[in-house]
């Protein structure tokens, strides 16, 4: 399916497409008081772009961060799926699917061990090194794979050299794929939300992931800038063909994109299956629709108050 010639796959799994890659398996977490995740259960499959949808505070991104190690919750259990192979790079590497399958229990692991078994993400806030270039911030996204230090490799000292060219070709991939050719050498500050956001995914694609997880890669942008992100999304998925979790607030945009979609409401699952499945789900209906009969309110009392005032000036003119 790839259209132009990679010579690393930036996929990370060796898994068969349709396997199970991840099963998040009854689990609870909670903040004192506050239950973020209420028994919650899903399976992402090898090969799919699974959504994570809900209103704000239900639970979303306590359940990446769980996935992730950031957060460990009281109850239940997460297990990844991998097929040994080389994550080093090259591509017949990564379509070779011989070993058997391992299961990894992550929910007691610490962020660092998963990212090392292949699941790399990005947040919900920006966190790149703004005072650094596009480039290195990708290069920084390569250091779990690197066995000399980061340090020597940015200070290009000899031994670093060779593995630095190694990984810097398929940083240039990753470069390549999102069209990041004309910033690559500005520092991540001076550019445009949309594009540091592109970037931050790069970051996360250049630890060649088994699984990405994206914490509302769209969040803050105009229309024009989600739809841009989606495509990115989607060459993702379909040339580098990574499995992609990814959390978003808005309905209408993961429809389009997604697989498979896990609707969480105030820490609970309330639908899980095919786009068109959960849209019918009246559960999902009535959450949606709720929130969006609030919103119509507001607009409506906003729309009465213009007109008020419009009408109240409209006068005072005619008097004056
Ligand atoms: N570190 C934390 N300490 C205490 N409470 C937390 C913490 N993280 C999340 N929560 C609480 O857990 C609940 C779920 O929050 P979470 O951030 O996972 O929701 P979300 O679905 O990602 O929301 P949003 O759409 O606003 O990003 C909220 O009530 C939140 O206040
Ligand atoms: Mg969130």
């Amino acid at each position: 399916m790839l259209t132009r010639a990679y010579q690393h796959s930036l996929r990370g799994s060796h898994l068969p497409a349709g396997q199970p890659l991840l099963e998040v398996d009854n689990i609870s977490l909670r903040f004192g008081g506050v239950k973020a995740l209420r028994d919650i259960s899903l399976t992402v499959t090898e090969g799919d772009v699974h959504a994570i949808i809900g209103p704000n505070g239900a639970g979303k991104s306590s359940l990446l961060n769980c996935i992730s190690g950031l957060y460990h919750p009281q109850e239940g259990e997460i297990r990844l799926h991998t097929v040994p192979g080389s994550r080093g790079g090259h591509r017949q590497d990564a379509d070779r699917t011989t070993g058997e399958v391992r299961t990894h229990t992550l929910t007691s692991l610490a962020p660092y061990k998963i990212a090392r078994l292949g699941v790399a993400r990005s947040f919900q806030n920006i966190e790149l090194f703004s005072a650094m270039t596009v480039l290195e911030n990708l290069m920084l996204g390569r250091h779990i794979h690197m066995r000399k230090g980061v340090l020597s490799s940015m200070l290009w000292l000899g031994p670093a050299r060779r593995q630095e060219i190694e990984h810097r070709q398929l940083v240039e991939e990753v470069i390549d794929l999102l069209q990041l050719q004309a910033v690559r050498n500005k520092h991540v500050g001076a550019l445009a939300y949309g594009v540091q956001k592109r970037v931050e995914l790069g970051r996360a694609l250049c630890l060649q992931p088994a699984l990405l997880l994206l914490d509302e890669p769209m969040a803050g942008m105009n229309a024009e800038e989600k739809e841009d992100m989606a495509r990115y999304i989607l060459d993702v998925h379909e040339l580098a063909q990574v499995s992609v979790v990814l959390i978003e607030h808005d309905m209408n945009v993961v429809m389009d994109i997604s697989d498979r979609v896990t609707v969480l409401d105030f820490g609970a699952k309330i639908a899980d299956g095919t786009p068109d499945e959960v849209k019918a789900d009246p559960a999902v209906i009535e959450a949606y629709l709720g929130a969006e009969e609030e919103d119509q309110a507001v607009r409506e009392a906003v729309a009465h108050m213009e007109q008020q005032v419009a009408q109240e000036t409209a006068k005072e003119g005619d008097r004056g």
